[in-house]
């Protein structure tokens, strides 16, 4: 007899409404507390968090703009790690960003041309990375802050440099004159976690901390100017101004203009931003692990890396993508194969066996729902004979690896964002989140949707609400070199033109636009979606939804027509089967100005946390002694200052989220 199907789960909340309050809305039935805000010490003496922009010690508290985090299960006593501890954790968090208004006394000030060197070292300290222990009592999650496994990594820790970039010349420094080393990570958007326990940070806009004054490229060379390029390193940008306490090298590596001749590491910061955007890998349970850039999985604005349960005998894979607009989707392969006893041995040395070497390879979708997986290697003929930039090494590859994409022929995609695996399948989700120079004469199968939104003075263009993307490898085989793909969803408001803009018929109930964070639960199935939206905040704030998403093939077919001659036109057509309320429904609204990032869950299905990114970030300093005009004051209320904060949600009925 044929098995019974598995009946599919049903959600256990209702919907909830679109909001544009300052508050967390949540579904009937759950509740939420703040667990860990920006300013809140992680380590015994620090004092409580003033909240007034002169605290200075946040190598020693809670950074700012909490993004991506990752959950590690500890046991009850909390002396080691046990993957499905559900009472009792570590949270390793990203601080992506500032909001530079809130985080000094009076805003950021500039005082002829020089940043003071105070502000300078808060806004260094409140980026990186948080390592910081959670435990339950009472029902309820809250910081232990006498942990042992506390941390902060800041864009000023010692790490180490690995894979085939180590000791590069690309990466030679004054710091590490062998290109070994490096200091600190920057710009830490969203995470992944090793099937041996460790977190993966991602480097995402680290480019923009730098300066380089105009004429600079007159003084590199062909290779390097193509590279500075292709990496949004300007010249003639000020950066973050972060060299112009002009005190030590740790803060003058910030300026990385070439000052003299030819290299000799002693007063050259030429390579500094050969040292950022990467993979970096951290150990929670070692406080004292160095942490490690993980250059074989390429060099870019990094969102995320997410790693399928591995097999073994088979290679670990790990799925990336490269948020800017028009970059491209990226799968690292490791050579070694996957031993599971790795597993439960965990740290860095297990890091180095999968992380150093492999392929990384560069995603091209074809128009009939099949792609390819194209290698990112010398011997590929296609990046061997590439002119624009000469690859020497395979640490120029993965150092340059947006070239070597180019030259390799991958689709440039719709900015992408996170990643997710599908628990049940391996199949594996990534949301491209808008793109404003999409048009219609450079729409594809994969990024098939070009319009004009119109919102009173304001007009938004190109792929403005962003869709979702995934892809199943064939035979189902991780190290494939071959997938199908098709869009599980265009975001768009309900409202909006059927069968133009609105092409997957979402209602007032889960209608969305920019997705950004996406994350299965491996407790529940359930795909969680987190928006950063600049389109629809006239409507809503960023939110959360619930999706039960099915597979690959049930999205159906994308049509782009195009007319070619200088009449080019084209026209989409999708045909797949909508979600609808049971199957995708809104779970969460944020507090006003807010992003919603970050997702991790005690393995348990219990306690689901979530990051609350930047409320109030549009508030003027000039309104700063005017505490009525600030856009946000959650989460403390009052005429308190705006925090970024972690949130951890629970059902009132202490069961499982979303789904029963
Ligand atoms: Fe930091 Fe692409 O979001
Ligand atoms: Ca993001
Ligand atoms: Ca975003
Ligand atoms: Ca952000």
């Amino acid at each position: 007899p044929a098995p019974t199907p598995t009946p599919a789960p049903a959600f256990n909340f209702k919907p909830v409404a679109k909001s544009l309050a300052d508050m967390v809305v949540l579904p009937a039935g759950y509740s939420a507390s703040v667990l860990y805000a920006v300013g809140d010490p992680l380590f015994p003496g620090v004092l409580p968090y003033r909240n007034n922009g002169t605290d200075t010690d946040f190598e020693r508290r809670a950074g700012d703009h909490h993004d991506g985090m990752e959950y590690f299960g500890l046991n009850a006593a909390g002396t080691a790690r046990d993957d499905q501890g559900s009472e009792r954790g570590l949270l390793g968090m990203n601080h992506e960003n500032i909001t530079e208004v809130f985080l000094h006394a009076n805003g950021p000030s500039l005082i002829g041309g020089v940043r003071p060197l105070e502000e300078v070292n808060r806004e260094i300290a409140a980026h990186g990375v948080s390592v910081v222990e959670v435990q339950k009592t009472a029902g309820r999650f809250r910081v232990n802050a006498a942990s042992r496994y506390n941390r902060r990594i800041t864009p000023q820790t010692p790490v180490e440099v690995a894979g085939p970039a180590r000791g590069s010349a690309l990466l030679r420094s004054t710091y590490s004159p062998d290109g070994l080393r490096a200091r600190g990570t920057l710009n830490n958007c969203a995470t992944g976690q090793t099937p041996w326990g460790t977190l993966l940070t991602c480097e995402e806009n680290w480019a923009g901390y730098f300066a380089r004054a105009a004429g600079d490229n007159l003084r590199r060379d062909a290779n390097q100017i193509e590279s500075m390029k292709r990496y949004g390193l300007s010249e003639g940008s000020n950066g973050s101004r972060w060299h112009t306490p002009s005190v030590e090298d740790a803060y003058l590596r910030f300026d990385i203009a070439v000052k003299g001749g030819s290299f000799d590491g002693s007063d050259d910061y030429r390579n500094e931003a050969n040292t950022f955007g990467y993979v970096v890998e951290i150990d929670p349970y070692d406080p004292n692990a160095v942490p490690r850039k993980r250059t074989a999985l390429g060099r870019f604005a990094h969102e995320a890396a997410v790693c399928p349960r591995p097999v073994a005998g088979q290679p670990v894979v790990f799925y990336m993508g490269d948020d800017a607009r028009n970059e491209y989707i990226y799968k690292f392969v490791s050579k070694a194969l996957w031993e599971p006893s790795d597993a439960a041995r965990g740290g860095m040395a297990v890091g180095d066996k999968y992380l150093n070497e492999g392929t990384l390879y560069a995603a091209r979708f074809n128009a009939d729902g099949t792609g390819e997986w194209l290698p990112l290697t010398l011997t590929n003929p296609a990046i061997a004979a590439y002119t624009r930039y000469r690859f020497q090494s395979l640490a120029d590859i993965v150092v340059n690896a947006r070239l070597a994409a180019d030259a390799a022929g991958a689709t440039k995609m719709d900015r992408p964002e996170w990643c997710a695996i599908n628990p049940h399948n391996n199949e594996v989700y990534y949301t491209l989140t808008n793109n404003s120079t999409r048009t219609l004469a450079t729409l594809d199968a994969a990024n098939p949707r070009a319009y004009q939104d119109q919102k009173g003075s304001s007009t938004q263009n190109g792929n403005v609400n962003g869709h979702i993307i995934r892809t199943r490898e064939n035979g189902d085989h991780p190290a494939a070199t071959a997938f199908r793909w098709d869009v599980y969803l265009f975001a768009a408001e309900a409202g909006a033109e059927a069968g133009r803009i609105n092409l997957s018929g979402l209602t007032a109930d889960n209608d969305m636009s920019s997705p950004d964070g996406v994350w299965f639960s491996r407790k529940t199935g359930v795909l969680w979606v987190q928006t950063d939206d600049g389109a629809y905040t006239d409507v809503s704030n960023c939110m959360m939804l619930a999706a039960l998403p099915g597979r690959v093939g049930d999205g159906g077919a994308v049509v782009v027509e195009s007319v070619s001659g200088s009449e080019k036109r084209s026209v989409t057509t999708y045909k797949g089967k909508n979600p609808t309320v049971d199957t995708l429904r809104r779970f969460l609204v944020g507090p006003k100005g807010c992003e919603i990032t970050g997702c991790a869950e005690t393995p348990d299905g219990r306690t689901l946390f979530v990051n609350i990114q930047h409320p109030g970030e549009s508030t003027r300093a000039a309104d700063l002694n005017d505490p009525s005009r600030w856009e946000s004051h959650w989460p403390d209320g009052g005429n308190s200052r705006p925090r970024s904060a972690t949130i951890a949600i629970v059902r009132d009925d202490g069961g499982t989220i979303a789904v029963s």
